[in-house]
């Protein structure tokens, strides 16, 4: 595995070109029907009391109240808001939304998955750069229903960072696509996908997130993952990501998201590759 320590990826790379895909993701607006007063209402109570309290428990002056308004402003001017939501927030809705979902576990979307991506057949390789750097993977599996049956109708929506922590479509050295596809899977539902393995992302060091993560003293890291979104007809869609047994950070992900059932164990082959299994299971929507 590459080393970690040296990769700094820029938050004006990232965080603008996340902040784009999220406004191109949302065309399908707000929820069917609006959101009533009495919701808004509940929530927004519920988070300004959270506020109010740490304001009073912790006896925040003008000037700390001032620096927070000036960071919350430097969020917005660097596009930030997806990174910064889906690092400290989307856990918790993911684990609100995992509670009525059966089947495999989901994990949180990320700010960096890219609809249209090519399609692919069962067994495939990933789009990839001729010298692309780290260990081959080989991430094979099922997908089924809650029943047992395979689903042969399913797709493998996946993506992932590079050997050295970047997302293709949020670095601009990367070419278009590079390590995202959308695999079919064959007709007993089993796919077969050549890869490389993922190095640990990094937060962007030099944007307001990474500014608050060093002001902190925390650390600004994920383990290695894969990103799934999996899918197939007449069944409830899973969004997971998986990670990598022993893996670094694997702990302490700053945007815990983690779960025990998520963590593939790669072996290695004769010519090198690593291999990893990985079914998954999809319940009827
Ligand atoms: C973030 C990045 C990721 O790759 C991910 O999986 C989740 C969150 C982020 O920078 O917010
Ligand atoms: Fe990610």
């Amino acid at each position: 595995m590459t080393t970690t320590e040296n990769t700094s990826p820029t938050a004006a790379g990232s965080g603008a070109s996340a902040t784009q895909a999220f406004r191109a993701s949302q065309q399908q607006g707000a929820p069917e029907g609006g959101v009533s007063a009495e919701r808004v209402s509940t929530v927004v109570q519920a988070v300004l009391a959270g506020v109010h309290e740490a304001i009073h428990t912790h006896q925040v002056t003008y000037p700390e109240f001032q620096a927070a308004k000036q960071w919350l402003i430097d969020v917005g001017e660097g596009g930030e808001w997806p990174l910064l939501l889906d690092v400290f927030v989307e856990h918790e809705v993911e684990d609100v939304a995992s509670r009525t979902q059966q089947g495999s576990k989901g994990s949180i979307l990320g700010p960096y998955y890219l609809p249209d991506q090519q399609k692919l057949p069962a067994v495939t390789a990933l789009p990839m750069r001729a010298d692309e750097q780290g260990t081959p993977l080989t991430f094979a599996g099922q997908v089924r229903d809650t029943a047992g049956n395979p689903l042969p109708g399913a797709e493998l929506d996946i993506w992932h960072a590079d050997d050295e922590g970047y997302y293709s479509g949020f670095a601009p050295h990367l070419p278009e696509g590079n390590l995202r596809g959308v695999v079919a899977v064959d007709e007993q539902g089993r796919f077969e996908i050549d890869t490389i393995q993922p190095a640990p992302y990094q937060i962007p060091t030099d944007g307001p997130t990474g500014m608050l993560i060093t002001a902190a003293g925390w650390h600004p890291w994920r383990p290695a993952h894969l990103h799934l979104i999996v899918r197939a007809p007449g069944h409830r869609s899973i969004t997971t990501q998986l990670y990598f047994e022993g893996g670094q950070w694997l702990d302490s992900d700053v945007a815990q998201a983690t779960k025990p059932e998520l963590v593939l164990d790669p072996h290695p082959q004769e010519d090198g590759r690593l291999r990893s299994e990985y079914d998954f299971v999809l319940e009827p929507a």
